[in-house]
Formats: C-alpha cells, sequence, structure tokens
C-alpha cells in the first residue's frame, strides 16, 4: 500500500518534470520579458527561475511559446523617464495581452510595440497612463477584443486599423482624447463580428456617418460625451441587433427617425444632451424590450408618445426639458410596473397627474417639475414605498400644504422633497398642526422656494435631522431666525432670500455643525441621488448637473428685515462658500472675524446700515469671485488687495467715505483717514427712494421683494442669481418675476 502510494507520488513528480521540460520556454522570449521587467520600478516581480512559463502572469503553449502575459491591477509602474518598453513586441506568439489597471506610461506609436503580435485575440491596455496615437494600420487578423478605455491616447482611429480585424467582437476606446470621425467602416461589409463599440468620453467630432448598419451584430453603440454632430445616421436602424445606443452629450441635431422601431432588441437609448428636434416617432413604444429611455435636453416637441405605455419593462423615462407637451392625464402607467424613475421636468404638461402613476410600486423618483399640471397629493402615494426623490414644483393649482405634507410625511424614504412654487399665499404650517409629527426621517432636501407662504419658521423643522439644505427662498415668512436652526447636525445650505424674518443674527447660527467642521463634513460626505440636480454658478452660465448632493455651505438671508449686529462669532464657520446677508438692516461694523471665512465665494453685505471699515484682513480672502458691500455707511480706504480691487466700482458705491480703488475718489494721504461718520439722513436720501414697482423686470434681472422693510433701492446687476437650489431653470426665471410681479401688484395697488 504505501510503495503504491510512493509511486503514484514518484508519477506525478516524473510527469510534472517531463511537463515542465515541454514547456521550457524560448530563451529569447525569456529576455524580452526580462527586460520588460527591468523597465519597471515596482512591483518587483517574481520572475527568477529558469523557466519563464511558470512565471506569474505568463501562459505558454505547447511549443514553449508565451501565449500569455496577464498582469491586471498589478501595480505596474515605470522606472523614470522610462516609456512602455517596446520588447513585449518580440513575443510573436502572444495572443492575450492583459495589462490593464496598472500606471503604464509610454505612447503606442512606437510602431515596435505591436510589431509582431500577428496572433493577438485579446489586448487590454485599459486604465493606464498610455498616451500617443494609435498605429494606423496592424496586422491584427486574429484580434478579438480591444480595450484601451481610460488612458490618454489621442489622434484619430483609422479605420485601416481594423482592416483584417475580421473576428473583432469589442472594441472600447472610452475615456481618451480621440479626435476626428468615429470610424463607421469599421464594419467588414462580409465578416462582421463587432458587438459592442465604446466611443465615449473622447473629442471625435463631425457627423456619424454610415457604415454601422453593415455590423450585423452589433449590440452596444456607445459614442456619448463626444462632439459628434449631424443627424443619427439612418443605416443605424438596419442593425437590428442593437441593445443600446448611447449618444448623449453631443450636438446630435434632426429628428428620431421612424425606423427607430426596427430595433427590437434596443433595451437602452440614451440621447440626452443633444439638440434633437421634431416629434418623437409616434411609434416608439414598439421597442417592448425597452427599459432606459432618457432624452433629456432637447428640443424634441410635440405630443408624448402614448405606445411606450405599453413598454411594460421600462425602468427609466427621462424626457426632461424638451418642448413635449400633451394631456399628462391620458397617460396610463398601469402596465409600467417596473418603472422606477420618471422624469418629465420642463415640457409643455397640462392636464391632471394621473393616479395610475400610484401603480408603479418601484417608483423611486418622480419629477414633473416646470410643467402645467395640476397636481394633487393623494394619500395613495404611500404606496410608492421606494419614493425618495419628488419634485412636482412649478406646476398648476398645488394646494393645501398642511394635508400635502401630512400625507408625504408616510413616505418614508423620501429624500428630496420639492414643491417651489405651491400653495401659494397659504401659510407655513406650525407645530400644532404637525403634532403627531414623525414622518421626513431622511428629508436631506426641503425645497419650498418662491410658495408665498406666510408664517414663522416651524419648529417642526428641528426635528429634520437629516436636513442638508433648507430652500425658503422667496416667501413672506416673518418672526425671527429661530437659535435652533444651528444645532441640525447636517444643514449646510440655508437659503431664506426674499422673506420678512426681523431680530438679529442668531449667534447659535454660528456653530452649524457642517460648516464649522470639515470633518462633520468629511462623514457625510457625498449622497447620491435618484435624478440629477442641476446648478447654474451664474446667470449665463452652463448648467452644470450632478447625481449627488454636492457640498453647498451656502447662508442667504438676503432681503429680509434682520437688524443688530453681524456677530463675530460669523468666524467660526470657517467653511462657508457664500454668505449673503444683503438689503437688510444690519448695522455696526464689519466684524474682522469674516475673514476666518477662507473659502468664501461669495459676501454680500450691500444695502445694509453698516458703519466703520472695511476690515484690512479681507485682503485674505482669496477664493471670493463675487463682493459687495454697496449702500452702506462705510468709510475709509478699501484695503489693497488683487483680489478686492478687481472688483467693480459698484460693489463699493454708495458708501460715502469710502475710499481707493476701484472707487474714482482718491483716499486723503495726509490725514490718517478715520472711521467716518455718516449721518442717517445721507443714508435715507440714498435708500428708500425708488418704489419697488419702478424696478425694472425687463432687464432680467432678480427683482421681487415681499416685504417692504428691507431698503428698496434700484436693483442692480450684483443680484442676478435667483437661487433655487434644486432645479436651478435660469431661461424660466422671467416666467417667475412676471409671476411675482404681477402677485405683488394685487397687493400693493
Ligand atoms: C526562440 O525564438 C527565436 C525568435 O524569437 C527563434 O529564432 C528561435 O528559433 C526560438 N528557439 C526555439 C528553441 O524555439
Ligand atoms: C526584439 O527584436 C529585435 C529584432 O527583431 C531585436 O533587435 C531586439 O533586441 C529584441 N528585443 C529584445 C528585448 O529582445
Ligand atoms: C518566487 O517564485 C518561486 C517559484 O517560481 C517560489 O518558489 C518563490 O517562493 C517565489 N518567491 C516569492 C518571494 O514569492
Ligand atoms: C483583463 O484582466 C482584468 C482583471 O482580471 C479583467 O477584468 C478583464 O476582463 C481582462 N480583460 C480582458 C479583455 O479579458
Ligand atoms: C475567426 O474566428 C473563427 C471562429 O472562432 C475562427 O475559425 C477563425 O480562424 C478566426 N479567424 C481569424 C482570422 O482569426
Ligand atoms: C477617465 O479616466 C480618468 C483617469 O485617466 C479618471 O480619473 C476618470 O474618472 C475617467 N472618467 C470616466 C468618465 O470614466
Ligand atoms: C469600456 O470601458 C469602460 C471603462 O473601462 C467601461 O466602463 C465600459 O463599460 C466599456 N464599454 C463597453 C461597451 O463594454
Ligand atoms: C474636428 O476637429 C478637428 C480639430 O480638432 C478639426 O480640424 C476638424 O475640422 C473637425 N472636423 C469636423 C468635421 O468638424
Ligand atoms: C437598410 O435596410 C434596408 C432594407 O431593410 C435597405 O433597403 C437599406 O438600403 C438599408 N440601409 C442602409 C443605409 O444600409
Ligand atoms: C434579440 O434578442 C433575442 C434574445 O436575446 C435573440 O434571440 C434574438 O436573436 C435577437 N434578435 C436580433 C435581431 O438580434
Ligand atoms: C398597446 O398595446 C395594445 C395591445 O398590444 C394595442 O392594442 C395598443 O394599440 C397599444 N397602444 C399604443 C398606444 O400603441
Ligand atoms: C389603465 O389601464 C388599465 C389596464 O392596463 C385599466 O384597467 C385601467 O382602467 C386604465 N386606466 C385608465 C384611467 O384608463
Amino acid at each position: 500500500m504505501a510503495n503504491a502510494f510512493l509511486f503514484f507520488l514518484l508519477l506525478i513528480f516524473s510527469s510534472n518534470i517531463t511537463f515542465e521540460n515541454i514547456h521550457a520556454c524560448n530563451q529569447s522570449e525569456r529576455s524580452s520579458l526580462l527586460s520588460f521587467a527591468l523597465t519597471l520600478s515596482s512591483p518587483q516581480l517574481n520572475w527568477t527561475s529558469a523557466d519563464c512559463c511558470n512565471w506569474e502572469g505568463i501562459t505558454c503553449n505547447q511549443g514553449g511559446w508565451i501565449t500569455h502575459l496577464q498582469l491586471p491591477s498589478k501595480g505596474l509602474k515605470l522606472k523614470e523617464g522610462i516609456f512602455l518598453s517596446s520588447s513585449l513586441g518580440n513575443l510573436t506568439h502572444l495572443t492575450h495581452l492583459n495589462l490593464s489597471h496598472n500606471s503604464l506610461y509610454g505612447s503606442l506609436d512606437q510602431t515596435e510595440f505591436f510589431l509582431s503580435m500577428n496572433d493577438l485575440e485579446i489586448l487590454d491596455l485599459s486604465n493606464n497612463l498610455l498616451f500617443g496615437v494609435l498605429p494606423s494600420s496592424q496586422p491584427f487578423s486574429h484580434i478579438q477584443m480591444v480595450d484601451l478605455s481610460n488612458n490618454r491616447l489621442h489622434g484619430a482611429v483609422s479605420s485601416s486599423f481594423f482592416q483584417e480585424a475580421w473576428n473583432l467582437t469589442s472594441f472600447n476606446v472610452s475615456n481618451n482624447t480621440f479626435s476626428g470621425p468615429i470610424p463607421s467602416s469599421i464594419c467588414h461589409p462580409s465578416s462582421s463580428s463587432l458587438r459592442h463599440l465604446d466611443f465615449s468620453f473622447n473629442k471625435f467630432n463631425g457627423s456619424i456617418s454610415s457604415g454601422l448598419g453593415k455590423c450585423s451584430k452589433l449590440q452596444v453603440f456607445r459614442a456619448g460625451y463626444n462632439y459628434l454632430s449631424g443627424s443619427l445616421p439612418e443605416d443605424i436602424f438596419n442593425s437590428t441587433t442593437l441593445e443600446e445606443i448611447s449618444l448623449l452629450r453631443n450636438s446630435l441635431y434632426g429628428a428620431v427617425s421612424d425606423r427607430i422601431s426596427n430595433l427590437n432588441n434596443l433595451t437602452t437609448l440614451d440621447l440626452s444632451y443633444n439638440q434633437l428636434s421634431g416629434v418623437l416617432p409616434l411609434h416608439l413604444g414598439k421597442l417592448s424590450k425597452l427599459k432606459h429611455i432618457l432624452l433629456d435636453f432637447n428640443h424634441l416637441e410635440g405630443s408624448f408618445p402614448f405606445s411606450l405605455m405599453n413598454c411594460t419593462n421600462l425602468v427609466e423615462l427621462r424626457m426632461g426639458a424638451n418642448n413635449l407637451g400633451g394631456d399628462i392625464s391620458m397617460l396610463n402607467f398601469s402596465k409600467l410596473s417596473q418603472l422606477s424613475k420618471l422624469d418629465l421636468r420642463q415640457n409643455n404638461f397640462f392636464g391632471i397627474l394621473p393616479r395610475s402613476l400610484y401603480s408603479c410600486k418601484f417608483l423611486k423618483a418622480i419629477r414633473v417639475a416646470y410643467n402645467n399640471i395640476e397636481i394633487k397629493i393623494e394619500p395613495e402615494i404611500r404606496s410608492l414605498k421606494s419614493l425618495s426623490f419628488l419634485s412636482l414644483g412649478m406646476n398648476k393649482r398645488l394646494t393645501n400644504i398642511k394635508e400635502s405634507m401630512r400625507i408625504l410625511m408616510g413616505c418614508k424614504r423620501l429624500a428630496v422633497l420639492s414643491l417651489a412654487s405651491s400653495f401659494l399665499g397659504e401659510e407655513m404650517p406650525n407645530s400644532v398642526e404637525m403634532a403627531d409629527f414623525n414622518g421626513f426621517q431622511n428629508l436631506l432636501i426641503l425645497d419650498l422656494n418662491s410658495c408665498n407662504l406666510s408664517g414663522i419658521i416651524p419648529s417642526w423643522l428641528s426635528k429634520l435631522k437629516k436636513l442638508l439644505v433648507l430652500d425658503l427662498n422667496n416667501n413672506r415668512i416673518t418672526g425671527s431666525i429661530p437659535s435652533w436652526l444651528g444645532t441640525l447636525p447636517r444643514l449646510q445650505t440655508l437659503m431664506m432670500e426674499f422673506n420678512q424674518l426681523s431680530g438679529e443674527f442668531p449667534k447659535e447660527l454660528c456653530t452649524l455643525p457642517m460648516v464649522v467642521s470639515g470633518q462633520t463634513a468629511a462623514q457625510v460626505g457625498r449622497i447620491y441621488l435618484e435624478l440629477p440636480i442641476y446648478y447654474s454658478p451664474g446667470a449665463h452660465a452652463k448648467l452644470l448637473q450632478y447625481n449627488y448632493i454636492f457640498y453647498t455651505p451656502f447662508i442667504h438671508l438676503g432681503h429680509n428685515c434682520l437688524s443688530g449686529n453681524i456677530p463675530i462669532e460669523i468666524g467660526q464657520l470657517q467653511l462657508l462658500h457664500q454668505l449673503d446677508l444683503s438689503a437688510n438692516n444690519f448695522s455696526g461694523n464689519i466684524p474682522d472675524q469674516i475673514s476666518n471665512l477662507k473659502y468664501i465665494e461669495v459676501l454680500d453685505l450691500s444695502m445694509n446700515d453698516l458703519s466703520g471699515k472695511i476690515p484690512a484682513s479681507f485682503t485674505g480672502l482669496n477664493f471670493l469671485s463675487r463682493f459687495n458691500v454697496s449702500y452702506n455707511n462705510l468709510g475709509g480706504p478699501i484695503p489693497s488687495s488683487t483680489q478686492l480691487q478687481s472688483f467693480n466700482a459698484s460693489a463699493f458705491e454708495g458708501n460715502l467715505k469710502l475710499c481707493g480703488a476701484p472707487l474714482p475718489n482718491k483716499c486723503e494721504t495726509t490725514t490718517g483717514v478715520d472711521t467716518p461718520d455718516i449721518s442717517t439722513q445721507d443714508v435715507d436720501t440714498k435708500k428708500h427712494q425708488i418704489p419697488w414697482f419702478y424696478i425694472s423686470v425687463a432687464l432680467g434681472f432678480i427683482t421681487g421683494f415681499w416685504g417692504v422693510c428691507g431698503p428698496l433701492v434700484l436693483m442692480r446687476k450684483w443680484r442676478y442669481v435667483y437661487y433655487h437650489f434644486l432645479d436651478n431653470v435660469q431661461d424660466r426665471f422671467h416666467v417667475m418675476i412676471a409671476k411675482r410681479m404681477a402677485s405683488m401688484k394685487r397687493r400693493f395697488g
């Protein structure tokens, strides 16, 4: 028995040796590998034994030729000043080369690199630091997969690169800087086996010429995030095997052809952020496998294709920011049992929001803001157990805030609630009315912007322990700012501009944990949202899109009736990015401590009764991009810094004793410039002069006042940023203003 066992062991041992002998690697290949290893600074590869076929990452064939070199995610780094070695080009029998997810640096246009890799089938160099251009032609007749994604390659992708690539199934060059046209002739007339094409995140330009229709097996075509223009190539609709078309973020124009309904297997259609126009194909809904249809931010018009309501597999339906219209009550959602995200924001839908929407049990996000839809919040909405994003504002006739809030409190997952411009003129539900309050425990963003709500800031808000953003801009809220706001553990964005708040700036607000401590802010981190939110940094700036709540430590309290001193404790809010206290009645000096706010980008203290000097320490505020202290009682020289002098004189005007650049009046250098004393009369003649209705709406700048207690001054260009945190839509802005002005005319006659 023991002998038999020994014999068995011997057998294995000897057979192993024979095996190794057969595989003994070719010495010249061994030296090619070694010279590659020599170029690496880290890590040390354990490539020491005689037979290179046993080395890590190496596989040989029967003849001892190296066929596989696979060292993905090994942290490979080249020595300083050394490029990716061309020695690998000598491995003439290589079929699999996978060096993805390393830090390899170098250019591929050293033609030697691929020189003799005639047998290559799999080439994966993705996620490295490769640059240079692709060789225009390669003898890659056996190649099946090319992944060069996430590098820094540039230049054109020449069609001749694929000339002999009969068996290519997948080609991925996403996230490089390739330019020129998409090589549409990549598809060979006879033998194309291409299934996956990914050109996204490059600089490809020009129109997509025809040719892709010849790829008779194409399943995925991605070329999003490029500079492609022209219309969708007609012949792509001949590729009936297509399952995904993603061409988002280009400049494609023209209509979506009716022939798209040929693509029976299509599951994903993403054409968002282009300039597509025209009416959507009536029979789009023939695409019965559709799961994701994203057409946001185009110029599509006409009626919504009702046939889509037959696509029972739909998960995501996003058509926001178009000119689509129609009676939304005609849509019957009851077949869309998989629907998770619905975004029809900023279109021309009207009619009553259909109840059938509540039958989509998996809905996580609903956004229909900026339409003319008649909304009523029905108790059935509570049956949407996953609902976390709800944006219904800027529509018609949403009334009864108390009842609405009571219902919505039952949506336990709700994280984003936007009801802007609703409940016009109602009263903020007070804490008695919200007595059995146990809802909104997951609320992150509460947006009641432009609701013209009266009442005070209710204490039930103090129970929203996860609240990050509170947007109550443009209401008629009275009373003082409660000190408990400063204790909300996650509050980072407080928007209460254009209200009638009075009293002082509470010292306690200076202890907001998220703004005081970077550690707290970091702990909260980025929070993913089911739908993106938009933010425009300026009136004419491009709309930015965020799929998460970004860190916006802002306090906007402008255009209220706040008074007293700006507390010196303000210096504790050291992470604050924006502070707007404009158009209030703040008096006293500007606290020196504001210069502790090292990251401050927007500081607006204009139109108050502040006196004294502009603190010299303001010269240390390096991130200021908007600054305004105009129309106060400030005096003395404007401190000199590259930052402060870069603003227009308008940022300082209306302070009679203020002097120095950029104001035209020079400072008297002889007498030590002292804090000037300006009589309040001066101030009064300067302010309170121009009745609100002269304020020009036509200028397109925000001009509304709900209250009459803040100093009324002709609004100037600095006041152009209308801030609606969640759905910042600049071009709808004038509609809002017009509405508001009309309502004020009624109120003030
Ligand atoms: C080793 O490879 C070289 C070419 O790289 C070839 O000339 C030589 O014949 C090979 N040796 C053996 C033993 O196969
Ligand atoms: C690769 O092959 C070329 C010639 O074919 C030779 O000059 C070069 O030295 C080889 N490189 C290595 C590292 O073996
Ligand atoms: C290096 O590889 C050999 C076999 O090829 C092995 O015996 C040895 O333990 C390895 N050394 C290290 C440090 O991994
Ligand atoms: C390369 O290796 C990585 C890591 O194992 C793997 O995920 C990837 O699929 C490989 N590439 C190819 C083209 O097979
Ligand atoms: C292409 O693939 C087929 C099937 O796998 C194979 O028979 C043929 O040899 C391959 N052609 C080339 C040029 O590699
Ligand atoms: C593109 O690659 C860079 C690294 O080169 C990476 O940081 C970035 O996230 C990638 N972008 C995308 C969209 O994958
Ligand atoms: C291409 O590569 C990128 C990054 O590696 C990856 O995210 C993407 O899914 C790939 N495309 C296809 C079609 O597989
Ligand atoms: C594509 O971009 C290049 C420069 O990046 C330019 O020379 C060329 O004219 C552009 N092509 C088209 C069709 O716009
Ligand atoms: C698409 O297919 C139709 C037939 O189904 C054919 O008549 C037409 O020429 C094809 N279009 C292109 C551009 O290949
Ligand atoms: C569509 O997909 C099904 C199932 O995946 C497949 O059997 C069928 O061949 C595909 N049709 C086309 C035209 O590719
Ligand atoms: C939806 O499908 C049904 C049956 O399959 C069909 O009768 C109806 O016309 C379709 N509706 C639309 C709007 O296409
Ligand atoms: C919606 O369609 C379902 C069947 O799919 C039907 O039972 C229901 O009555 C329809 N609802 C409306 C409002 O048409």
